[in-house]
Order: structure tokens, then sequence, then C-alpha cells
């Protein structure tokens, strides 16, 4: 009932001309994928290049990153209106790496999913422990104070377009990824969380991905899990042989 959701988080990687190879690769096998959403986040810098290479394709395009305001004096800022231009349909918000170089805090997370939201793009909400607050027993805290801070003031209509990531950070670019009950666990907590806050159809509905050292090896794993629904993905969206094992695994979800 829920739809798999694959996204890539290219980061800061590739130039425009290695972009537009990637994203060419995926298109040719990927493009009537019908039963997965697919999302490709590249650098801003190639986001033009790849929206043209995918047009007509069921690949999406995602930014990795916005500001939270539409326009203004913002030296060095891009805004979710000049994404929507660029043909955005997703946005990722709170990343662990922008919450940990960044300074991004749940208030600025929030302030980001409501401009999107407002803009018409779907954000993609990054929440997680990391490996002290595991082993100290705070993961559910960490999960509570994400998802209170970033959700707040946002309706039960407007959590329809967004899409929770679970990326713990001890997971995320290690090679160690959450075992699926680890994560399992986690997605059902997160369910529950939101059954809390808004309903039972809302909790739902909401898609929750996984993130952090997926690759084609364990995705099968899992996605079987009946609250995984999808998964984020850093390093093995950087191949096309990799991603494509992976939207396929999804696919057959
Ligand atoms: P890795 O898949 O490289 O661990 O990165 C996960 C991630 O941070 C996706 O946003």
């Amino acid at each position: 009932m829920r739809r798999p959701i694959i996204a890539g988080n290219w980061k800061m990687n590739k130039t425009i001309g290695e972009s537009i190879e990637l994203s060419t690769a995926l298109k040719r096998v990927l493009f009537d994928e019908g039963s997965v959403d697919i999302v490709l986040c590249p650098p801003f810098t190639a986001l033009s290049e790849v929206a043209e290479t995918i047009l007509d394709s069921n690949l999406a395009l995602g930014a990795q990153n916005c500001f939270w305001e539409e326009k203004g004096a913002y030296t060095g800022e891009i805004s979710p209106l000049m994404l929507k231009d660029l043909g955005c349909k997703y946005t990722i918000v709170g990343h662990s790496e922008r919450r940990q170089y960044f300074g991004e805090t749940n208030q600025l997370v929030n302030k980001k999913i409501k401009t999107l939201l407002k803009i018409g793009i779907n954000p993609i909400m990054c929440i997680g422990e990391n490996l002290e607050e595991r082993e100290s027993g705070k993961t559910f805290d960490i999960i509570n104070n994400h998802i209170e801070g970033g959700l707040l003031d946002i309706s039960s209509d407007e959590l329809l377009k967004i899409t929770i990531a679970y990326e713990p950070v001890w997971a995320i670019g290690t090679g160690r990824n959450a075992t699926p009950e680890q994560a399992g666990e986690v997605h059902r907590f997160i369910r529950k969380k939101i059954e809390k806050l808004y309903n039972g159809e809302s909790a739902t509905l909401l898609r929750i991905q996984y993130g952090g050292s997926v690759t084609p090896e364990n995705i099968s794993d899992l996605i079987k899990d009946p609250d995984i629904d999808g998964a984020l993905v850093g390093g093995a969206s950087l191949k096309s042989d990799s991603f494509v094992k992976i939207v396929k695994a999804a696919s057959n979800k």
C-alpha cells in the first residue's frame, strides 16, 4: 500500500560530466521501472543537466539541501523556489552531515520543510542517533526529539508529502548497516510516534526509508521488513550497477 522509495544521495561527488554519465546510465535501465519511486539527488551544480537527462522517465530529481526563505539577501544560499524551477520534486533536509558540520537544528529543519511544502516540493527529513547516543540508550529520545522538532506545526495533509529517512549516524559511510531488526525496531517506533502525534491513518500512509551503508547485498533483507519502505543510499548510489540492483530489489516488495 505504501509505494517503495529509493533515493540516491550523491553528496559532494560528481562533476557535471560524471553526473550526466551516471544519470544517463540509470535512465537507460530504470526509465520505465513502475513500482518504485526513484529519486536522484546530485549536487546543486549538476541539477540542471540531470533534470534534462532524466526528462520523460520515471526518475525524479531531488536536491540535498535548501535554504528556508524563498528569496532575498542570503549570499550563497539556494531557495526551494529555485529548486522547483530546476524541476526538483524532492529535497533532503536535516541530513546528519548537515546537522554535524553546519549546525542544522530541528528548528531550521522545520523552517525548511515549511517552505518546501509551500513551494510544492516533497521533503525527505533525515533523523537518527549517533553511536554514543545508541550505546547510552538514548536512541528513542533522539528520534522523538527530531520528529517533534522537525514536524512542529505540520498538518496531517502536509505530512503525507514528507518521507522520513531513518539514518543512524553510526551506519553512514561505515560499511556497518543497521540490521533489519535494528532498523525495523526504530521504524516501528517512528510509526507509533506519528500515530500519537497525528492519527492511525497518517502513521499507515507515511513512508519511512532506511539509510546507512545500504548495498545490493543487504537491501533485500532490509526491504522485507514491513515498516521499511525504501532506502536513502549514499556510496552505493554513485555507481549505476549497484544503484540499479538496489532499486530492483525494492521493486519486489
Ligand atoms: P552511505 O550509504 O554511504 O552510508 O550514506 C548514507 C547516507 O548518508 C544517505 O543520505
